[in-house]
């Protein structure tokens, strides 16, 4: 078994991309500037969006955070976005999700200048991507392609089932797994809340893609010998024995199931930090598409 080692390689992208910023740096160019957009004081979103921040700050970004009150209106929301579409200095913005219920996040979404999209949610960027034109691919299903790749594990031909249909990570993932090209060319399958005997099909299933937030969803019963398991899941369990008070769990059994994986992605430490990665790589992408303006 191969433990799918996001940590690593997502510093590995990290040291990548902090060495492109320096060359701009030296040569006196603007380096990427990324803004973030929290609206709310949900204790994940907090915890997600701050390591977005750092990470930066750690390989020469510059960054901005914008926090807005839960009581937020639609209207004022959509004007920041419009703020920051406007604003030359920044490359990429994010709006980060969920929104409290009285905004309406397909309008928010819909508002973002699709050349700052940085998480590829706008439809052009959606619709690119589903079309396999160059764009940036939301950071999540884009971290995962990346830890494949580097890995160098095999997808075309096989069966990849994705657990979870969000506009996030499962329907992405779903495209991209089924694309011409490596990683890529896999016969996909996407199952869901409706889905029927979901044991049946993960158990036929080369790779597994969960991205569904119930802890140990996948157990060693649902998968079969050499499985390739992406766990995307991260919930919150609580936890009295822990100072934070809760552990954070995948969507995978994973004591059990890597016994029989080829490979495995931990929680945390495997697909979380590669999301970050992405993101930074989408801003430098953004960065360098302005600049050719
Ligand atoms: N909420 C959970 N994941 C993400 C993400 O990748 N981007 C944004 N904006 N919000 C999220």
């Amino acid at each position: 078994m191969t433990l799918l080692d996001g940590k690593k390689i997502s510093n590995d992208i990290k040291d990548e991309i902090a060495a492109i910023v320096q060359k701009m740096k030296d040569q006196g160019e603007k380096v990427p500037h990324l803004a973030a957009v929290l609206v709310g004081e949900d204790g994940a979103s907090l915890t997600y969006v701050g390591s977005k921040v750092r990470a930066c700050e750690r390989i020469g970004f510059e960054s901005t955070l914008i926090k807005l009150p839960h009581t937020t209106t639609e209207v004022e929301l959509l004007n920041k976005i419009d703020e920051l579409n406007q604003d030359d200095e920044i490359d990429g913005f994010i709006v980060q999700l969920p929104l409290p219920p009285q905004i309406n996040e397909q309008k928010v979404l819909m508002a973002v200048d699709p050349s700052k999209d940085v998480d590829g949610f706008h439809p052009e960027n959606f619709g690119k991507m589903a079309l396999d034109m160059s764009t940036f691919i939301p950071a999540t299903p884009f971290g995962i392609l990346e830890l494949l790749e580097r890995y160098k594990v095999e997808t075309k031909g096989k069966h990849t089932v994705v657990i979870g249909r969000s506009h996030i990570v499962g329907r992405p993932m779903s495209i991209l797994m089924s694309r011409k090209g490596w990683p890529g060319n896999s016969t996909v399958t996407l199952t869901h809340s409706s889905t029927k005997d979901i044991a049946n099909i993960t158990r036929q299933a080369d790779i597994i893609i969960s991205a569904l937030g119930v802890p140990e969803f996948v157990k060693a019963d649902m998968v079969k010998e050499g499985v390739v398991i992406i766990d995307v899941g991260i919930t919150r369990v609580p936890d009295a024995s822990r100072e934070r008070g809760y552990v954070l769990k995948g969507d995978v059994d994973f004591d059990n199931v890597s016994k029989k994986a080829s490979f495995i992605t931990p929680v945390p430490g495997g697909v979380g930090p590669m999301t970050i990665a992405m993101l930074l790589k989408n801003t430098l992408l953004a960065r360098e598409l302005r600049r050719k303006r």
